[in-house]
Formats: C-alpha cells, sequence, structure tokens
C-alpha cells in the first residue's frame, strides 16, 4: 500500500502507484529472469500486470500471458495479453496455469491479511506441477537503501527521498523524473528474512525451491502435493 502522485494530473492506482510512472518505467531484468525459470512457451498468469512493463517483453518471448490489475487505468495500457480487471485476493479464474508470477514485491504488504491472500490466490490457480514466482523486497536492498542516492533506469532519473528501516518494517519513497513529468511515490513493505519467507511460503502450502537471483529477490515455488 502506498500513496502516488503525478505532475501532469495522471491517474494513481488505488495502491498508489502512478500509472504514467510504471508505463514510463523500463522493463528492467524482469522479464528475462521470468522468462528463464519457466518452460518455453508456457502461459502466464501476471498478478499486478499494472501498465504492462513486465507483460509485453513476456509475451514478446513467445508466451500467452493472463494478466490481472485492479486497476482500470493501469490495464487500459495493455495490448498484448488477456485482460482481468480484479482484486487478486478473490480472483477465481477456470483455468491453471503452469507459471504464475507475483511480481512488483506485493508479498511484502503491509495489509493484514493481504498477503495470505496474495498467496492462496497464487495456490488456486497454479498447475500441481507448476510453479509460482515471487518478486519480493530483499532483506539487504532494503538494509542498503539510502535518502538522497539517485540512480538512471533508462530515461528515468530516481532519487529515492526516504529510506528508514525500523523493526522490519521498510518506509520508502522515490521521485521519479521523465522528461518534463515527475512522479512521487511513498510505500511501505514488511520485509522478510530468508527463514520467515520460507516459513510464509510452506504456510501457504507452497515449498520453495530456489533462489533465482544472487539478491534473492525472485523466489521460485512449488505446490506441496495436497
Ligand atoms: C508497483 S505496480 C507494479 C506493476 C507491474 N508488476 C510492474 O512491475 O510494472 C503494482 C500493481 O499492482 C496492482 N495491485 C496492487 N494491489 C492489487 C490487488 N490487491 N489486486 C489487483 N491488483 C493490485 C496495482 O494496481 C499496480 O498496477
Amino acid at each position: 500500500m502506498g500513496r502516488g502522485t503525478a505532475s501532469d494530473g495522471g491517474p494513481v492506482a488505488p495502491d498508489g502507484s502512478p500509472v504514467g510512472l510504471y508505463r514510463a518505467f523500463p522493463a528492467g531484468r524482469e522479464p528475462e529472469v521470468i522468462h528463464g525459470a519457466v518452460p518455453r512457451g508456457a502461459p502466464i498468469l501476471e498478478l499486478g500486470c499494472g501498465a504492462g512493463r513486465i507483460t509485453h517483453e513476456l509475451t514478446a518471448l513467445g508466451h500467452h500471458v493472463v494478466a490481472v490489475d485492479q486497476s482500470a487505468a493501469m490495464l487500459a495500457h495493455v495490448r498484448t495479453a488477456t485482460r482481468v480487471h480484479a482484486d487478486i485476493e478473490t480472483l477465481a479464474l477456470p483455468d491453471r496455469f503452469p507459471a504464475v508470477v507475483l511480481a512488483g514485491y506485493l508479498v511484502n504488504t503491509i495489509v493484514p491479511g493481504q498477503r495470505d491472500a496474495f498467496l492462496d490466490t497464487c495456490h488456486r490457480h497454479v498447475t500441481d506441477d507448476g510453479l509460482v514466482l515471487v518478486q519480493r523486497t530483499s532483506p539487504t536492498w532494503a538494509a542498503a537503501l539510502e535518502a538522497g542516492h539517485t540512480v538512471r533506469s533508462g530515461p528515468m532519473v530516481v532519487t529515492i527521498t526516504e529510506a528508514r528501516l525500523e523493526g522490519g518494517v521498510l518506509h520508502a519513497a522515490q521521485e521519479c523524473r521523465h522528461g518534463d513529468t515527475t512522479w512521487t511515490h511513498a510505500w511501505t513493505d514488511v520485509v522478510h528474512a530468508d527463514e520467515e519467507f520460507e516459513k510464509i511460503a510452506e504456510a501457504a502450502g507452497f515449498t520453495l525451491a530456489r533462489w533465482l537471483d544472487r539478491d534473492r529477490e525472485w523466489a521460485v515455488l512449488r505446490p506441496l502435493p495436497h
């Protein structure tokens, strides 16, 4: 859950994500990380797809994507996937998928009950031999985040304006500039240590199969046998 603003008056999703920011933000390494972890051409259920930043790259890589978001303003920009306007928590599609993606650090939500509801949705929609890819806030990244730090991501200039890690909760904010537009986005994440994350996954009916990156931001979960 967060808060966002857009200097051009553009829309902000209910979770605080400015739509224009996630449209303009480069896709980065995420599509390749996902593509490299799932079977070639596997259909993907993407939860919290935003404006299609990752979606469009995944479809270009040969995946049929069912893209879910609660923000109609975000979904309006998703071109190449099957769009589903829904809350992740209550999603009940008739199909199950060999790959389910929960990106965008949604698993770190501070809203009571929401994390488990997100993971239940992943469980309901993954095939018995499928996998769930979760992008979480890495504890090492959270600990290293510093206010005042500026990074360039493609044409976007991102300045961290707040970074406080207190009692396992990260309070962070960024200001992002692209051309004449500036967006702000503040968010609060519950940061889970590795062992804690593994326990959360197990309680949700998964086993942690492996981490996909050195920062341990991307986890591969497999459903436990029923
Ligand atoms: C930070 S954006 C990231 C979007 C995309 N994953 C990306 O990386 O570009 C988070 C997205 O998740 C969506 N979202 C947040 N909570 C949601 C929920 N409970 N149900 C459906 N969508 C949700 C928001 O509307 C937003 O589009």
